[in-house]
């Protein structure tokens, strides 16, 4: 697939990476077949969601409303209106965790997120896929900027940009919701293209693949 468009700052943008292959896992677009393993990786990390991620008190939901919601997040990819991913292991058995690259920043710019399974935490595996999923946003969707968001309170995921060479830009008080609705702070942490080379984005171990299966150059 080379089909290109161009960027509202002329950088040629393709199709975009439908399947990505970190050293551990294997990023890809969410199936609607992948319902019941999604399911049962919400179903094990449900206490631990719900601390961080409002949209974990309504978890877990049943099967129909997970096919549901895994159609629409593929229809958005299609369209190129929002890429989530789901985490597999590297078979592809199981599900471990939610990741993607957001459209939802002005400009030309993605938002990085993620959860990983509770048993999985602690292994270094979220930040795997935060630079590999960086790395992609530059290289393959042709951003300028990559943003990561958190409360600051929750420190296992700010150490994860601070890490990989993001810089925190600003704390914006009471502007996030939190995991019960009520507002809670925003970190914005934030790496621009020109800052990539120097970052320990640069050497993350990453392939990428389009819709077709072809590789896409990720240097
Ligand atoms: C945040 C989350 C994605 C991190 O996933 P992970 O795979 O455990 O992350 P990593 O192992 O790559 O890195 C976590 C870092 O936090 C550090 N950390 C863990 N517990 C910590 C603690 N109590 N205090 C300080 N740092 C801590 C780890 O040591 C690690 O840093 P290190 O590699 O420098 O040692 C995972 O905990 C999660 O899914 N949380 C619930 C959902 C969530 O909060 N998502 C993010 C919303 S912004």
């Amino acid at each position: 697939m080379t089909s290109k468009t161009t960027t509202d700052t002329g950088r040629p943008a393709r199709c975009p990476a439908y399947r990505v292959e970190t050293e551990r896992a294997v990023l890809r677009c969410w199936r609607p077949a992948d319902a019941g393993i999604l399911l049962h990786a919400l179903t094990r990390s449900i206490d631990h969601l719900r601390e961080w991620m409002p949209w974990a008190k309504d978890e877990p939901t049943d099967l129909e409303e997970k096919i549901a919601l895994l159609r629409r997040w593929r229809a958005e990819f299609d369209q190129d209106s929002d890429y989530t991913y789901g985490i597999f292991s590297a078979n592809e058995e199981e599900v471990w965790g939610g990741t993607g690259l957001h459209k939802r920043l002005a400009g030309n710019a993605l938002e990085i997120g993620y959860w990983i399974r509770a048993d999985l935490i602690n292994r270094g595996l979220a930040t795997e896929i935060a630079a590999a999923l960086t790395k992609v946003a530059f290289t393959v969707n042709k951003v300028d900027r990559v943003e990561i968001h958190c409360d600051p309170a929750n420190v296992r995921s700010a150490a994860i940009p601070r890490k990989l060479g993001f810089t925190q830009e600003a704390l914006l008080r009471r502007r996030a919701a939190g995991p019960d609705g009520s507002p809670t702070d925003m970190m914005i942490w934030t790496l621009f293209l020109d800052q990539l080379g120097n970052s320990p984005v640069a050497g993350a171990r990453v392939k990428a693949f389009d819709v077709l299966g072809s590789e896409i150059p990720t240097s």
